[in-house]
């Protein structure tokens, strides 16, 4: 009997590649405009779907709208990515005010709902946000970093004062998903994209812990909703994520063995993952052979096909369309 192809949808399916997503980011003004202007980030959740019917869209937001609904200003800059005014003492925690954040994110609220509505009834819409260690680094670093020294040695050797930076990053995040629960979204994805960075002991108290009580906090308002974590580049403590009460499924980085995630990890959880995105952007033979050994390997058990990163902006559209065909039309 042939078996059931997997759902597909790709992490930053919306965003730089299309054609239709360039038109309206060119007239939306600054990123963040695009992401707290209701109907133009409902717009642009909805292109790929209308493009290549994907079967989950993924609402258009930014895990850095945290920081900025807690009053420290994020801007992005063309050619450099995000910039903030880097946390540099514990003191300057008490000017995040969690007060207006839900207020705030409203917007994100609004587009979700109006998503909701436009959507297909059997196309999944997942909501999101950052882990509270990728979003700390972020804050810290004050944008992105190649080695993340400040945010590890602040942690490192001030592990209580960095713990007050994480509490209020759970509370906001946790804050932030069950709202996005209660405007329409069907599952929620949290990134954390830099936990492959922590040595041990850290990765558990810093990666593993904040995570564990954001979905304990939002399981119980709401139990049903299916929670998927990306603990990128986190090898085989992908096992300690998979552990954790409530989560449903792990979506992999493309680094992670798929005998070993066959034989560990699938029996426990569902998996997403993990194509490389540059095989998406190579396309031909070298896409197609390994999106077949991806679904070989993981389509016996609970599976959703995706990318082990991010959609990158000079993939062409032919690739992502034959790459939703080659899924659609897998027999097992
Ligand atoms: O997946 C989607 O389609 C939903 C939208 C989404 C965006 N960012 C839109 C975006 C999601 C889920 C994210 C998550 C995100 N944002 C992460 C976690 C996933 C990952 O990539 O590791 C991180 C680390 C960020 C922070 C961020 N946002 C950076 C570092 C940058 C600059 C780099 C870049 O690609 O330009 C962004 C900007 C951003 N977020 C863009 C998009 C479409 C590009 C902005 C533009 O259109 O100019």
């Amino acid at each position: 009997m042939p078996t059931k192809r997997p759902p597909i949808w790709l992490m930053r399916q919306a965003g730089r590649y299309l054609p239709e997503y360039r038109e309206i980011r060119k007239t939306a003004g600054m990123f963040l405009d695009l992401c707290y202007t209701p109907e133009l980030a409902a717009e642009v959740t909805l292109q790929p779907i209308r493009r290549y019917g994907f079967d989950a869209a993924i609402i258009f937001s930014d895990i850095l709208v945290i920081p900025d609904a807690l009053g420290q200003p994020v801007s992005f800059k063309e050619g450099v990515g995000p910039v903030l005014e880097a946390i540099k003492a514990v003191d300057e925690l008490n000017s995040l005010d969690q007060g207006k954040l839900c207020d705030h994110l409203n917007p994100v609220y609004e587009a979700i709902q109006q998503v909701r509505k436009d959507l297909p009834i059997e196309t999944a819409l997942i909501g999101f946000a950052g882990a509270p260690w990728t979003v700390a680094t972020y804050m810290v670093e004050g944008g992105s970093s190649r080695d993340f020294a400040n945010t590890k040695r602040w942690a490192f050797s001030a592990p209580q004062e960095f713990g007050k930076l994480i509490d209020i990053l759970v509370a906001s995040i946790t804050k932030h998903l069950i709202a996005q629960v209660g405007a329409g979204a069907d599952a929620l994805q949290i990134f954390d994209s830099w936990a492959g960075m922590l040595p041990e002991t850290a990765f558990d108290q810093w990666c593993v812990e904040p995570i564990l009580r954001i979905v304990s906090g939002v399981k119980e308002k709401h139990p049903d909703v299916p929670i998927i974590v990306f603990p990128r580049l986190a090898g085989h403590r992908y096992l300690k994520i998979a552990a954790i009460e409530g989560v449903s499924a792990v979506s992999l980085d493309q680094t992670v063995s798929l005998d070993w995630v066959q034989e560990n990890l699938q029996k426990k959880v569902a998996i997403q993952g993990n194509l490389d995105p540059i095989y998406l952007l190579a396309g031909g033979e070298a896409m197609r052979s390994e999106a077949n050994r991806i679904l070989k390997s993981l389509s016996g058990g609970p599976f959703i096909f995706n990318l082990g990163h991010g959609v990158l902006p000079p993939t062409p559209l032919d690739n992502v369309a034959e790459l939703c065909e080659i899924v659609s039309g897998w027999q097992g």
